[in-house]
This record gives C-alpha cells, structure tokens and sequence, in this order.
C-alpha cells in the first residue's frame, strides 16, 4: 500500500477538508448537494473506508447517516465500538455519484488526494476497507471481497488493513447463519475489537 505516510499536499485534516469542500476537479461536483468529508474522531486507532456517499449522506454531509450507515452503526455497537470516539470513517470519494453508481476511476483519482490527506494525518492501526471501491483503491487488487474478507493486510506505519463486506451487501443478504455474510461480519467485527484491545493495552 502506497498511500498512508506518503505524505499530502494539504498542511492540515482541515486545510484538506475545506479544499475537498471547495472541489471541482471532477465532473461529481456538478451533481453533488454537499461534500461529505468524514466523521469521527481523527485521533482513533480505527478508520473505516466505504465507496462514497449516497442520497442521505449527500443531503446531510456526513458519511453513513442513511440505512447502510444505521446498520454500520449496529455493527459497531456489537463489537463495542464508539461511532465517534473509536473510529474515523471517510469514503473513498466524497461527492455522491448519480444514482449510486460506482465511482469510475477518474473520480477516484480525483479524490484520492483527500482520502490520502486523511490516511497521513489520522494515521490509523486498523484500516476497514468496506467494499469493492475501498479494496481496489487502498489495496490496488481486485480480488472479490468474499475471498480476501477478514484477512489482515500490511500498511505502511504498522497500519493492518482489513477488507470486509460493504453494510448496503449486508442489508440485502439478511440471514444470519454460520457462514452467512452477517455472520462473517461478525467474526471479523470480533477480531477488530481483539486487536483494538491489545492496541489500547
Ligand atoms: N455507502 C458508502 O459507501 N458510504 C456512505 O457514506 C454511505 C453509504
């Protein structure tokens, strides 16, 4: 992984999050009501990367506030995580695409000056990578998530990077078996929790 401690153009998380506020530099901006940067607390061990924003978060400017963002929210609660203590989560763009699309690569170029921003000055130990667009652009493989989920990945500065599977996958595939998706969640939320543990030790 080339992006945590290669350094960022901005001088500051804010300097970053007010020029990300001001962003043109992709065709996102024309259909975007908001930017949404991030939330959390920039001093947690844990950061949580998804896709980008969707309608509700576009409308409020804060990342996972709509149902996928309720059900992430639960997710954390179950693994003891404090939403705005523990955790800093961002997206990897930070307009929505129309629709809900995927980000095309251009965009996530774009964008990537801003997440990088976010990855040198929040400096995490523990990276979540929810979902495809996360996986591709932290890790650069294309491995489906169902493969690589739940495994810890090298970062740069001792970060590990874990990817895992996208809340809105897990809100259509609701069973909770053994083996089901959730259940998978579950696990890897699990050994989160160890290692933020051993890392507040
Ligand atoms: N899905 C994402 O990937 N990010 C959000 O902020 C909301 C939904």
């Amino acid at each position: 992984m080339a992006l945590i401690g290669s350094g960022s153009k901005f001088a500051s998380l804010e300097a970053a999050a007010l020029a990300a506020a001001a962003c043109v530099d992709c065709g996102l901006c024309m259909t975007r009501t908001q930017v949404v940067f991030g939330r959390g607390n920039p001093q947690a061990k844990l950061m949580i990367i998804g896709e980008g924003p969707g309608q509700h978060e576009d409308e409020s400017g804060l990342p996972f506030v709509g149902q996928t963002g309720a059900l992430l929210d639960k997710i954390l609660q179950a693994g003891n995580i404090d939403r705005e203590k523990d955790v800093y989560i961002c997206n990897v763009v930070k307009c929505r695409p129309p629709g809900n699309r995927a980000p095309e690569s251009k965009e996530r170029e774009a964008c990537l000056q801003y997440l990088q921003a976010q990855l040198f000055y929040v400096r995490p130990k523990l990276i979540l990578l929810a979902g495809s667009a996360a996986v591709q652009t932290i890790l650069q493989v294309k491995d489906p998530i169902s493969h690589i989920r739940g495994k810890w990945f090298p970062g740069e500065n001792d970060a590990r990077v874990m990817p895992v599977f996208h809340p809105s996958y897990l809100l259509r595939n609701d069973s909770k078996e053994v083996g089901s998706p959730k259940w998978l969640m579950w696990q890897d939320i699990k050994e989160v929790r160890k290692q933020l543990d051993i890392l507040n030790r």
